[in-house]
């Protein structure tokens, strides 16, 4: 059992602080928002994150987990710290630092013994180094405290079970000592056959960086692919699955739509990009300003759909826009396209009413002037167009026969292969989806 200390409660913190706690440990966590760290210590988790809740109510209540805006019970309580804090986009595209330079210049100067200091947070190949130095002047227990990184590879909607069982550990280590200390933090995991890899602090920067990089473009390789199946009358869909037959190829993340949205992907293949130009080697990634383009003309390509769905123009309609998230099992809409689709139709003069089963406080909240809806029903009547642009379960489940009673045009746009053409054809709607031709 090792004494913690989480710096950071946002969406990686609490839920790394309270996986901590289920591993064993004895985890205090700290963010500077009073009104958040007084939620959590009260046992409400301000997100919503499948499992998150039961864990943090099960920790608090048997002392293991505490929340607190003092980083000096965080210095005095712990001997291992987690950074978990944001790192969002600047504008010019990099990473936003501040916060994650904010936390070491509040626990440097409060660590008097030795402590090992633990990156997670998505950073620029180069931040441990910067930060090890920082603490090395400022930590009064000097070379005693040592830094070292181990990103995070969680999904959202799955960070509770990515957390406690996840694919690989990656250790940036400096020392045998350390990597010791981590691997005891992760002793379970371990027993559990978790595989480890050890490297260096910079792979391991790197590592969650080219992760995400990876991933985005395999989202955009075939949303590329997307495009030439509708210039040339193929079907996305059948060729992804042709594709993911291939083991070498395979399913993940290689499911055509709308494209990527959130919190990690879009930022963090900006601020790779921008790092690559930092350490003169654009070059190198000039590919991955292709993949950002491809995901953001599928938004595009999905407004377009919509408007044609209304020959007499979408001025003035009615549109029903399902989903809100970035993705399903999530309340997140940072970048969501669903939204920045629904924006764009409230821009051309529709009258949009968005539905979404569990985002619909953060949409509002960023988007003010959508309507927004209590079901999906309600959303889609009197309709001229629906347009589904998150994969929720629900949304499949929709019966095109009852739904076809409640619209205006029985007209829908699939913006995630989420329905069955078929199914809803013969219900008697014109069914349209991004790369596929009209009759698939
Ligand atoms: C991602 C990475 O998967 C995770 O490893 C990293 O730690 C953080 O970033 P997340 O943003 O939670 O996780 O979502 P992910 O499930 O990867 O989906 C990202 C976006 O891509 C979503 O908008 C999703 O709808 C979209 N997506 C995903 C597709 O359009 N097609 C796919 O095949 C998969």
């Amino acid at each position: 059992m090792h004494a913690i200390s989480v710096l950071g409660c946002g969406y990686l913190g609490v839920t790394h602080a309270a996986c901590l706690a289920e591993l064993g440990h004895d985890v205090t966590a700290v963010d500077i928002d009073a009104r958040r760290v007084a939620a959590l210590a009260d046992g409400r988790v301000p997100f919503y994150e499948r499992g998150l809740q039961e864990l943090v109510t099960r920790h608090l209540a048997n002392g293991r987990l505490r929340f607190t805006t003092s980083y000096a019970r965080a210095a005095a309580e712990a001997d291992v710290h987690f950074i978990c804090v944001g790192t969002p986009q600047r504008g010019d595209g990099a990473a936003d630092l501040r916060s994650v330079d904010a936390v070491v210049e509040e626990l440097g100067p409060r660590l008097t013994t030795e402590s090992l200091v633990v990156g997670k947070s998505t950073v620029p190949v180069g931040t441990t180094a910067r930060i090890a130095e920082r603490l090395r002047r400022t930590a009064p227990a000097g070379a005693g405290v040592r830094t070292a990184w181990n990103p995070e590879f969680l999904r959202e909607g799955h960070a509770v079970a990515d957390t406690l069982r996840p694919d690989r550990i990656v250790l940036g280590v400096t020392s045998a000592s350390d990597e010791k200390v981590l691997r005891d933090v992760y002793a379970r995991l371990a027993d559990a056959g978790v595989p480890f890899v050890v490297t260096d602090p910079a792979t391991a920067e790197l590592a969650k960086s080219a992760a995400n990089a990876f991933l985005a473009t395999k989202i955009s390789f075939i949303n590329a692919l997307a495009e030439v199946c509708e210039a040339a009358g193929a079907d996305v869909g059948g060729l992804a699955d042709a594709l993911a037959h291939d083991p070498r190829i395979g399913a993940r993340s290689l499911r055509p739509g709308v494209g990527f949205g959130g919190g990690c992907l879009p930022k963090d293949l900006r601020a790779l990009q921008a790092r690559a130009r930092e350490l003169g080697v654009g070059h190198a990634l000039a590919f991955l300003a292709e993949v950002d383009a491809v995901n953001l003309r599928r938004r595009e390509r999905a407004v377009d759909l919509v408007r044609r769905q209304v020959p007499d123009g979408i001025a003035g309609r009615r549109v029903a826009v399902l989903g809100a998230a970035f993705k399903a099992e999530s309340d997140d809409v940072r970048d969501s396209p669903a939204l920045h689709v629904a924006d764009a139709l409230r821009r051309d003069g529709a009258e949009v009413a968005v539905y979404d089963p569990k985002a619909m406080a953060n949409a509002r909240r960023g988007h003010p002037d959508l309507h927004y809806a209590a079901d999906h029903r309600q959303a889609c009547a009197g309709a001229h167009a629906v347009a589904v642009l998150t994969d929720w379960p629900e949304f499949r489940d929709i019966d095109p026969r009852e739904l076809g009673g409640v619209v205006a045009r029985r007209s829908v746009v699939d913006g995630r292969g989420a329905l069955d053409p078929e199914e809803w054809r013969r219900a008697g709607w014109a069914y349209t989806a991004l790369g596929r031709p009209a009759a698939l």
